[in-house]
């Protein structure tokens, strides 16, 4: 039932800054590693060389020597590698901050648990809203403006970058860049409450003419019914509860509490990457989110049956 198909991981680059960030890892990794093999085989060392008998003074002078001389040197060493990882770590840390030459702007605003994905104007025709999926066109730095109302949520896409925290009342931003186009996992990496877990994303690299396809079918308003299942779906949406927290562009619903669902049916997930979004999924969503994401603001909707696949019908048709 979960969404699947999306993993994630930092050790597998897909865009530079992560390709920086993996560097910087494999360096520490290899340091370490080599650090931990000589101390380990000067541990055996010491544990297993052969004791001499009683060392006259001399001898025990050259040895205290040699000693004070061995933990100066391992002393230094330390110094000298804990320095290399500093100005590495400062160097990546400057790279990821850098100004960018950005086409356009995403606001992305963290929400107890789902993303809202804002397009700014002026370089793109006009805003476009939508949620738990960010699209972007490969090989362009895209810089996203964070965002949060509630509490501290933190982004993270680790095959593409590294975290940054959504502040209430403090503006953060962070680049994202994509190599070649993919759907690469992202996830909340900071404590939010009983659903942090499920609060997921996907960011979608296309080609520049598929994202520019992608924003014009985002940027036109709903599908308009065309048959009378969909219809009656449409007047369910309007009439229950769902209007009243959410925003289908082009029709009287215009709420914001939850995510636009303007062009829901074109999303890969839903309740921010918990479900795939397909029909039974949506329908249990619908009928009763608390069961899937406990806590979360969707309440249990009661729908008749006709109801409930006129209702279904109709968000299929949202694409
Ligand atoms: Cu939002 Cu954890």
């Amino acid at each position: 039932m979960a969404a699947a198909g999306w993993l994630q991981s930092a050790l597998r680059p897909a865009g530079p800054d992560a390709t920086r960030i993996y560097g910087l890892w494999v360096f520490m990794l290899w340091i370490s590693a080599a650090v931990l093999l000589v101390v380990i085989g000067a541990l055996l060392y010491g544990t297993f060389r052969r004791r001499r008998s009683r060392p006259d003074s001399d001898q025990q002078h050259t040895r205290q020597r040699r000693m004070t001389r061995a933990v100066a040197t391992g002393a230094g060493v330390t110094v000298v590698i804990l320095f290399a990882f500093l100005v590495f770590d400062f160097s990546v840390g400057r790279a990821l901050g850098a100004p960018r030459r950005s086409g356009f702007e995403i606001e992305l605003v963290g929400h107890r648990w789902w993303w809202e994905v804002r397009y700014l104007a002026p370089a793109l025709p006009a805003r476009v809203t939508t949620a738990n999926e960010i699209h972007i066109p490969a090989g362009a730095p895209v810089l996203v403006r964070l965002k949060s109302n509630d509490v501290i949520h933190s982004l993270w896409v680790p095959d593409l970058t590294g975290k940054r925290d959504l502040i209430p009342g403090k503006r953060t931003s962070l680049w994202l860049q994509a190599d070649t186009p993919g759907v690469y996992r992202g996830q909340c990496a900071e404590f939010c409450g009983q659903q942090h877990a499920k609060m997921a994303l996907l960011v979608v690299a296309d080609t520049r003419a598929g994202f520019d396809q992608w924003y014009a079918s985002q940027l036109a308003p709903s599908a308009v019914p065309t048959d009378s299942v969909t219809m009656q779906g449409r007047q369910v949406f309007l009439t229950y509860a769902c209007a009243l927290c959410h925003t289908v562009r082009g029709t009287p619903a215009a709420a914001s509490l939850g995510p636009d669902l303007t062009h829901l049916a074109s999303r890969r997930t839903i309740g921010a990457g918990a479900l795939d979004n397909n029909r039974g999924n949506l329908a249990g969503w619908i009928l009763d989110a608390q069961s899937i994401k406990p806590g979360v603001d969707m309440p249990p909707n009661h729908l008749e049956p006709d109801e409930a696949q006129a209702l279904l019908a109709y968000l299929e048709t949202l694409k």
